[in-house]
């Protein structure tokens, strides 16, 4: 009989587990002393071309907290620079697109991306890989509303208004730039299984900004492609403040839906239906309290999350910069704790 696979890929599909797998969103970066070091003087996106570095960075918090992923370190937006696209991610800020891209001639220079086009992604997930034995690597993308957000805003947006003019006034326009996007998508997710990843993340960050019967119709098609393109992986979508997308989210092909803090898991899992794995959902911002805080918390999110067919323990949103790390190591011990069966 072949080894039982890693909880982490058992509880994306939604099988039966040991424990609760679970692994932190933005758990490399700058809450870790051992990130600062590393990446002193060198900016972000050298930092994610450096296959040495990726490794080091990506490895940190599978070192320091009992972790049932690592998940591949990168930006959404590598593979727009590695297509040409003239881009930088300034500190404290995000990224930065110098021309943004708002009209037909600006989109048709979008070409796909191939595995040629990012060799260091191959090199580090196979290296990574090799290293990481039993726990599986994650990888991951943007998906195509929030890339074009930043390339139509030209950075981080508010209220996304440049982008949802566009979607509305230019409905030809918006389709050519969300199907490059969704090409640019699926190679660069596609590069990173090729490699060895063994499941994926879409992360559309900002699509909680449109009404589900725009998403059904500007974004979900998009998702969807890609999606259907990685289905030899358990696959996860996740946003912020996609409380009323859920169900659609499911339905545009993940496995597993991430939540974010807002909805509590129960009802996120009656929200999104049978069928589907969750994740999630811890507000960041309650590891800046003390334990005694934390410990409640988690466990009602480890017991609400029992509702669902298949739970992955995450944050709702990526740790916060200013995260005491010993905070999520005795998180990650108690949720291994507290659903042992
Ligand atoms: O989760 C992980 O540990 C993997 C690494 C990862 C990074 N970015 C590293 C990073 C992942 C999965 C991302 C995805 C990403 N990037 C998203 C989707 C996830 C989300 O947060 O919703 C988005 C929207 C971006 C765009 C982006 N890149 C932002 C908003 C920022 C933060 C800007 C800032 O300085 O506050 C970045 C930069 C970035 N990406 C950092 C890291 C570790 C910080 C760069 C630094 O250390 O200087």
């Amino acid at each position: 009989m072949p080894a039982e696979d890693p909880v982490f890929l058992r509880a994306c599909r939604r099988e039966p587990v040991s424990h609760t797998p679970v692994w932190f969103m933005r758990q490399a970066g700058r809450s870790l002393p051992e990130y600062l070091r590393v990446r002193e003087g060198i900016p972000m996106l050298e930092s994610c071309a450096n296959p040495d570095l990726i490794i080091e960075i990506t490895l940190q918090p599978v070192r320091r907290y009992a972790i049932d992923a690592a998940i591949f370190f990168s930006d959404i937006v590598v593979p727009l620079k590695a297509i040409g696209i003239d881009l930088d991610i300034k500190p404290g800020v995000g990224p930065v697109i110098a021309d943004p891209i708002r009209d037909k001639d600006a989109v048709s220079r979008l070409r796909p991306l191939a595995s040629d086009d990012v060799p260091y992604v191959t090199e580090a997930v196979k290296g990574l890989v090799a290293e990481l034995g039993d726990i599986p690597l994650i990888g991951f993308a943007g998906a195509p509303f929030t890339l074009a957000s930043y390339l139509i805003e030209g950075g981080p947006s508010k209220n996304h208004d440049r982008t949802k003019a566009l979607m509305y006034g230019e409905p030809d326009i918006w389709q050519s730039l969300m199907s490059a996007l969704t090409e640019i998508t699926i190679g660069f997710l596609r590069t990173q299984v090729a490699a060895g990843a063994r499941a994926v993340q879409l992360f559309d960050s900002w699509v909680g900004a449109v009404a589900p019967e725009d998403y059904t119709r500007y974004v979900m098609p998009y998702s969807e492609q890609i999606f259907a393109a990685m289905a030899d992986v358990p696959r996860i979508h996740f946003g912020v403040g996609t409380g009323e997308l859920l169900g659609l989210m499911g339905e545009a092909g993940a496995d597993v839906v991430g939540v974010d803090w807002r909805v509590p898991l129960d009802d996120a899992a009656r929200r999104v239906g049978p069928g589907k794995a969750l994740q999630g959902n811890l507000d960041p911002s309650i590891l800046l309290a003390p334990w005694e805080v934390v410990e409640p918390r988690a466990r009602q999110v480890l017991a609400q999350g029992r509702v669902a067919e298949g739970h992955i323990f995450n944050l709702g949103h990526g740790v916060l910069p200013n995260t005491n790390p010993d905070q999520l190591a005795r998180l990650a011990d108690l949720v291994h704790e507290v659903s042992a069966r």
